[in-house]
Order: C-alpha cells, then sequence, then structure tokens
C-alpha cells in the first residue's frame, strides 16, 4: 500500500501513526511544512519520501506540488491526522482520483453547524444552535436560543474564542471577542459532565471505542490558568453511565457514514440523565489522548489504526485493564522553568502506577498554554480502580509544582 500522509512530524503523537503504517508494510509518502532534517526521527525513519510545501493551509497550491511530486503514481490512500487537514485530505483524494472521504462529507466533520444539521435529521440530540457571520445575527440567535449560552467559531479547536455567556452583558463580550471569526456556532449550553467517545473504525464497523472524562470540562481548563486539567480514559466503558454517550456515539458514525479510521467524539451528560452530542472529528483525539489508550489496554493503536487503514480489520488483541489519567501542568509566573517541586515524593507514593513522565525540565521556555493543550507537561498514572486513579490524578494537581520566572 502507498499512503499520502500529511504533516506527519507535527503534532507530536503523529510520527508514532506513520510507524504504524511503515510496521504493517505500507510505504508511506509525507507532506508536510519543516524540512526534512526538522522532522523527528520516527517519522523520518519511517517515510518512504517526503515532499516539503510552504504551506498546508493553501490548498491548491498544495495540490500542484504533490501532483507534480507523485508524476502520475497512483497511490492508495490520502489520511491527515489533525483537525486543519481532514478537508485538504479530501481534496487531494478527490483530484488525484483515490477512495476515501470526499470533501462534501469532511466538511460535515469541520463545520459544525453542518454537523448538528445532519445529526438532527437523523434524530440526534444536539444543542439548540444557530450559524451567524453577522453581529445581527449571533444576536437574534441569542434572542431564539436564550441564556446561557455558547459563542463558538464554527470550525474551531482547542477551545479557541469560545464563550459562554450568561447574560447580555456575557454576550456583548462575546461578540467583541469573535469579531475577527467570519462565522460562529451559537448554541444552547449544556451543563453537565463531559465525555469523549472514540472510535477506530473499518468500513463503518466500530472495531475499538475509548471513553474519555474530562476533568473539569475543557472550556473550564482554558479558562482558569491554575488548574492542572485531567483527562480519563476508563476502564469500565460499559458501565450504566456512560450507555447513553456509547448508544449517540454509534449512531453518529452510521449517520455521518464514517469509514475507516479514527473518529474523535465529544459528548454530555446533563444531571437529569440525557445526553447531549457535542462534536465529532474525523481524526483520533489530539494531547496525547491516543497514549491513553495503549497505556489503558496494553496494545499498540498507532499499529491498530494503521492495520484499519491496510487491512480493513483491527487484528490486535486487547484488553481494558486500567483506568489512565494524565495530568497536565502549568508552572507559576513566566519564562524559563526554574523548579519542579512534589515530583520525588508522588515518585516514590505512586511508584509503577506513574507510567510516563513528559514534563518539561529545569532551563525551559515555558510554552502558552492558551495554545497547546500538553501546556508545561503532563504525568500519566494508571490503575485498575477508578477511584485510586482519580485520587492519584488529583495529587499530582495537587502537589506537584513547576515554577517559572
Ligand atoms: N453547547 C455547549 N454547552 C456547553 N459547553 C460547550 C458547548 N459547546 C462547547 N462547549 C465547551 O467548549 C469546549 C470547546 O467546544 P468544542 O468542543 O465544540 O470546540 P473545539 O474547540 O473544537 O474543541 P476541541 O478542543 O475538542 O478541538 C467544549 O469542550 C465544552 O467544554
Ligand atoms: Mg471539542
Amino acid at each position: 500500500m502507498d499512503i499520502l500522509f500529511l504533516s506527519p512530524g507535527f503534532p507530536s503523537e503523529i510520527p508514532e501513526f506513520v510507524r504504524g503504517l511503515s510496521v504493517v508494510g505500507a510505504r508511506v509518502w509525507g507532506v508536510g511544512v519543516e524540512p526534512v532534517g526538522a522532522l523527528p526521527d520516527t517519522a523520518r525513519k519511517h517515510l518512504h519520501a517526503y515532499l516539503q510545501v510552504p504551506s498546508l493551509l493553501d490548498e491548491m497550491e498544495t495540490l500542484v506540488r504533490v501532483r507534480r511530486w507523485l508524476g502520475g503514481r497512483q497511490l492508495d490512500r490520502v489520511e491527515a491526522l489533525t483537525e486543519y487537514q481532514v478537508v485538504l485530505a479530501a481534496r487531494l483524494r478527490e483530484a488525484l482520483g483515490i477512495p476515501g472521504m470526499s470533501v462534501a462529507q469532511a466538511e460535515v466533520f469541520r463545520d459544525k453547524e453542518k454537523m448538528k444539521l445532519a445529526l438532527d435529521a437523523a434524530g440526534v440530540r444536539t444543542p439548540r444552535h444557530a450559524r451567524a457571520s453577522t453581529v445581527a445575527q449571533v444576536r437574534e440567535a441569542a434572542e431564539r436560543i436564550g441564556f446561557p449560552l455558547i459563542i463558538k467559531p464554527i470550525d474551531g479547536a482547542g477551545s479557541a474564542h469560545t464563550f459562554r455567556c450568561n447574560d447580555a452583558q456575557e454576550l456583548d463580550a462575546a461578540i467583541d471577542g469573535t469579531r475577527h471569526v467570519p462565522q460562529v456556532s451559537v448554541e444552547e449550553f449544556i451543563d453537565g459532565e463531559e465525555f469523549t467517545f472514540d472510535t477506530l473504525t473499518a468500513g463503518g464497523v466500530i472495531q475499538y471505542h475509548n471513553i474519555a472524562w474530562y476533568r473539569p470540562r475543557p472550556l473550564v481548563a482554558r479558562t482558569q490558568e491554575w488548574i492542572s486539567p485531567q483527562v480519563i480514559a476508563l476502564r469500565d466503558v460499559d458501565q450504566p453511565h456512560l450507555a447513553g454517550g456509547v448508544a449517540m456515539g454509534r449512531r453518529v458514525i452510521e449517520v455521518l457514514g464514517f469509514q475507516d479510521g479514527f473518529t474523535h467524539m465529544e459528548w454530555y451528560k446533563k444531571p437529569d440523565g440525557e445526553v447531549v452530542f457535542g462534536e465529532i472529528g474525523g481524526r483520533p483525539p489530539g494531547a496525547r489522548q491516543v497514549d491513553q489508550m495503549n497505556y489503558a489496554c496494553d496494545f499498540d493503536s498507532f499499529v491498530g489504526w494503521a492495520e484499519v487503514i491496510c487491512q480493513g480489520t483491527l487484528s490486535q488483541r486487547w484488553e481494558r485493564k486500567y483506568n489512565v489519567a494524565t495530568v497536565f501542568k502549568r508552572a507559576h509566573g513566566q519564562g524559563k522553568i526554574v523548579a519542579i517541586a512534589g515530583l520525588q515524593g508522588l515518585r516514590q507514593e505512586f511508584g509503577q502506577h506513574i507510567v510516563w513522565e513528559n514534563l518539561l525540565r529545569v532551563g525551559d521556555q515555558r510554552r502558552n498554554w492558551l495554545q497547546t493543550l500538553l501546556s508545561d507537561g503532563f504525568l500519566v498514572v494508571r490503575h485498575p480502580d477508578l477511584a485510586t486513579t482519580v485520587g492519584m490524578a488529583d495529587r499530582i494537581g495537587r502537589d506537584l509544582r513547576l515554577y517559572a520566572r
């Protein structure tokens, strides 16, 4: 199999998918913006060929360059695993005559209004919603939907430019904060818990699914810097508390006709038990959540994805053994990391349950917590028991401190 793969070097987990493809015997033709020498070793080692382009945002320019580069060679698939490249991948497929998701299908995954309209038609519960491209339309939608509400970019990611409005004053502030956003979704605010439903799908059939619990909800985590956000992949995905979300997720795959690869859904569970759909990405979750699946089930889901893409089935065996919590840390202060406190004590106490430490080091420049979910790094812990896992995650939130100056 010959696979055209967009952005093989970024973000940090993507090279693992390139490795997966190469492990199952595919040849990977990478297209990205970095010079080949700047690619992470794992990506470079597993690529068959690489084309550097000036920007993946310019779809037409990328298409011209890719076509010239391939020189008439027919490839089997085009894969893109990050939100901003899902439509570009579809455009390349159409232009190069390669099977897979079309542009029209891909847009349903990128445009939060098209997505909800498609699901509404099938009876999936979405928040009341409207598309708005002018201030007047936002106000009209707000009037109709009522407070509290959410305003967010129609094709946003990472909770950027997303506002909760409780009253007219907050609505004014949100209108101000989204002035540069060409189109927004105005939505009924859904109170409740927030979970993912992530699937590995082959020929439209779900082969594996993962549910992660966000503590707190992503929008809250993105609003308060002092919070150490947690994402917890749950061991018991069959518990009755989650059944409504699982059924909804399965239905969404069916309705949208998703065929092969990873999807990443988010859904809400209200205090009264009602489940409401959040969104779906035609790609895996980010922020190393695919690694969580590996830690939860002791398998290699990067290779699993490649099996699905190249062989049409997931042949690896896996078993859900652990709950896995990732705790993202944000340093106190600005500038460079000068000290890390509390790590030794946590290591001694939690021992083997800490499976991954990926913190910035002393001397490293702090990252912008608003621009990366990874913040200044993270710890991953796992345990068969959920309460124990949550307990460890909370302790990491409280007792591990990074200082910057
Ligand atoms: N209708 C809603 N009701 C309540 N909270 C919402 C609603 N819409 C969005 N949010 C909050 O804002 C966050 C970001 O919204 P959403 O997931 O739609 O956008 P995103 O930026 O694509 O997210 P991602 O980080 O998954 O890329 C959600 O995780 C949720 O916490
Ligand atoms: Mg989201």
